[in-house]
């Protein structure tokens, strides 16, 4: 439901009465009604079609108006551009394909589908992997056999020249870069993927456009509709005046949020790099434009969108910009229009912020599914320290997400990891956040003694003495480290480090993430450096090309610890992504901390349907011992089962845990 519960109140008193809104909302319909009727018949849409928008459109529309009126209303030109929306939805649905439409009538009755325990995804960039999406079709054996159903592909939209930030530089939405193939082969890919079971997962870059985007191009030389698509000033006068209350997010770019421009002789707004432009959502034509590029995304056959930048989609004056419960209701509106006219596509939030605001693009009504940032920093920040003390206080009032919504739990991705854990948690245990952060960046750039880690900085902040961390899985657990020392125990730690990781994302509630190449253990490569186009920012360390002759060796001795430490990781998290596939208690959300009362383990319970598992891990180096009795309480049994190894358990006896060892319990 919409937050702003209080305007839905009758205003007469009288029960079931329409309030003011709902009475704007049906009668702009009632007149919007003929322009709908006039596109039905100029397309000769099918009945049986405009009737399921009709449907549909009846369903959503009078909390989109109440959006659009809060976002928009006060324009004067609102009505045409509320018009000018509902024929892009009313478009989009009619030019879906229909493969697309039977899977939107097919997902409007499993709308949690994603909730299950088989759903298990993946991340990489084509050009990397693959080099290009027809041969990226070639490797859905490989994804097959790994166990994934879901695939995001890093941004593969045609590119501004030189540095387009990993793709996120997008001047044209609706052409893929011609270096890693067409429209055709996405469309391509994507009906295969869906073919193999394989979801596809796209990104929609709608905070900021390249500069060379056509829409930036005509702001350039002077066109003021499409100035008014950015932000852009003539003096530094209201920049400087927005300046106080910004934070800075690439502060080694550039200092500040805006760039000069010098062709135009202006400011513009660019909270990223120089060159990514950020769109200015007060105008609705911003708005309108960038939904019928979304609708156009979604008809290549992507299942979810990934929100990209979701934050900073907001501005105002005397604010972080960020988090603004106006960046909600634009979202909630896009959520809405795809309701109506493309209704199985999902959001994924990318919000890379404090837990607190993390949540909130989290539900039905906006973003399905959403990163687990505080998860992915937490679990680092256990490995470092070997305790979850903090892990756990931050799991018991964060994990729990509203209905028909789902974490994203993942290790690693394309970004750095910043420590963005609540301070008032890290009080709560007597840890002094800003020290701890501090601790946290030193162990994993191996400054700290004894750190296993190889990390290096990103965005350092010399003045706030902030940074985040790049890095591989690999190398920020001490593969890389091992293989300098040529220390077959440091790398046997490594690997159950990674293990150990991959253990609590597959098993905690949501979708695991793989970001591809932690499968065999990609390490760190410092030879970004030589590209001018990458040599300036530190996140291409952990964006290696696939070396695929690595895997040639892979053979089919499951689980063997004795084959190549590729071959172990590889055959290890297949393993652990079937056994995972098979345990019904790891569908859904609901987990249960359980206290052992050791500092050193994370124990949970998993529960769904009657199934129940229960997870234990040990965080440290060292043997750890759990008693009995906890098992009991928590299993409601005598005798247990890993599913991993098979080994059996009776509570009668003390648990003993190997280093780094987990174990997914069930009642035998
Ligand atoms: C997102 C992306 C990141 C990119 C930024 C700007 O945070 O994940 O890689 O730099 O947006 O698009
Ligand atoms: C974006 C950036 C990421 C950064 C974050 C900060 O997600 O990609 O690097 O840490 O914003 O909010």
């Amino acid at each position: 439901m919409i937050e702003s519960n209080h305007r839905r109140t009758p205003s007469n008193g009288a029960v079931g009465a329409p309030n003011p809104i709902q009475l704007k909302a049906e009668l702009s319909l009632k007149r919007l009604q003929p322009r709908l009727e006039t596109l039905w018949a100029a397309e000769q849409a099918d009945e049986k079609l405009t009737h399921e928008f009709d449907v549909r459109l009846a369903e959503h529309w009078p909390e989109l108006f109440e959006l659009l009126f809060d976002l928009y209303g006060n324009r004067y030109d609102f009505f045409y551009h509320l018009e000018q929306i509902l024929l892009t939805a009313a478009t989009a649905w009619l030019h879906r394909p229909e493969s697309l439409r039977n899977l939107d009538r097919q997902r409007i009755n499993e709308p949690d589908w994603f909730s299950s325990e088989k759903v298990v995804g993946g991340a990489l960039y084509v050009d990397l992997f693959s080099d290009n999406l027809g041969q990226l079709r070639e490797s859905i054996g490989y994804f097959k056999e790994l166990g994934l159903t879901y695939l995001h592909l890093m941004p593969l939209f045609a590119v501004r020249p030189g540095d387009n930030d990993g793709g996120y530089a997008i001047s044209n939405y609706r052409s893929v870069d011609p270096r890693l193939g067409t429209i055709d082969d996405l469309r391509l890919l994507a009906d295969e993927l869906r073919a193999a079971g394989i979801t596809l997962v796209l990104d929609f870059v709608f905070n900021h456009t390249s500069d060379d985007h056509l829409w930036a191009q005509s702001a350039q030389a002077g066109i003021q509709e499409y100035q008014d698509f950015y932000y852009i000033f003539p003096d530094r006068r209201i920049p400087d005046q927005y300046e106080k209350t910004l934070r800075e997010i690439f502060p080694t770019v550039r200092r500040g949020n805006f760039t000069w421009h010098d062709g135009m002789e202006q400011w513009v707004w660019t909270t990223f790099n120089s060159f990514q432009w950020d769109l200015n959502y007060s105008n609705p034509s911003v708005f309108r434009a960038m939904l019928e590029e979304m609708f156009f995304i979604a008809d290549t056959g992507v299942d979810a969108l990934r929100l990209d930048a979701v934050a900073f989609i907001w501005k105002e004056m005397g604010t972080s910009c960020e988090n603004l419960p106006k960046a909600h209701l634009l979202i909630r509106a896009f959520n809405k229009l795809a309701r109506i006219a493309t209704p199985s596509l999902l959001f994924k939030s990318e919000a890379i912020v404090h837990p607190d605001d993390v949540v909130k693009y989290i539900s039905d009504e906006e973003c399905q599914i959403s990163y687990n940032p505080t998860l992915m920093a937490l679990l680092w920040e256990s490995l470092a320290t070997r305790k979850v003390d903090l892990l756990v206080r931050s799991l018991s009032h964060r994990h729990e997400l509203p209905k028909q919504t789902a974490w994203v739990n993942y290790l690693r991705c394309h970004d750095d990891i910043g420590w963005t854990f609540d301070d008032a948690d890290a009080a709560a245990l007597g840890i002094n956040a800003y020290d701890h952060r501090q601790f946290l960046n030193r162990f994993y750039t191996g400054q700290f003694p004894n750190s296993f880690a190889r990390g290096v900085p990103f965005q350092e902040n010399i003045e706030t003495g902030d940074m985040r961390i790049a890095g591989t899985l690999a190398s920020l657990a001490g593969l890389e480290l091992a293989i300098e020392q040529d220390s077959p125990e440091q790398r046997d730690l490594a690997l159950r480090r990674m293990l150990l990781l991959q253990n609590i994302t597959l098993s905690i509630g949501g979708i695991p993430l793989i970001y591809l190449g932690e499968e065999w253990g990609m390490l760190n490569d410092y030879d970004f450096v030589m590209d001018p186009a990458k040599a300036g920012d530190t996140r291409w360390v952990h964006r290696p090309k696939m070396q695929w002759e690595f895997l040639k060796d892979l053979g089919d001795d499951v689980g063997s610890r004795d084959g190549s430490i590729r071959k172990s990781i590889f055959r290890s998290l297949q393993r652990m992504i079937s056994v995972r596939k098979s345990l019904p208690a790891l569908s859904g959300q609901a987990m249960e901390l359980v206290s052992t009362g050791n500092p050193h383990v994370l124990c949970f319970l998993r529960y769904h349907d009657g199934h129940r598992l229960i997870v234990a891990a040990n965080f440290s180096e060292f043997p750890q011992t759990l008693t009995g009795n906890v098992l009991r309480t928590a299993g409601l049994g005598r005798f247990f089962q890993d599913a991993i190894t098979g080994e059996t358990f009776r509570t009668s006896e003390d648990l003993h845990l190997q280093p780094y060892q987990y174990l997914w319990l069930s009642r035998v």
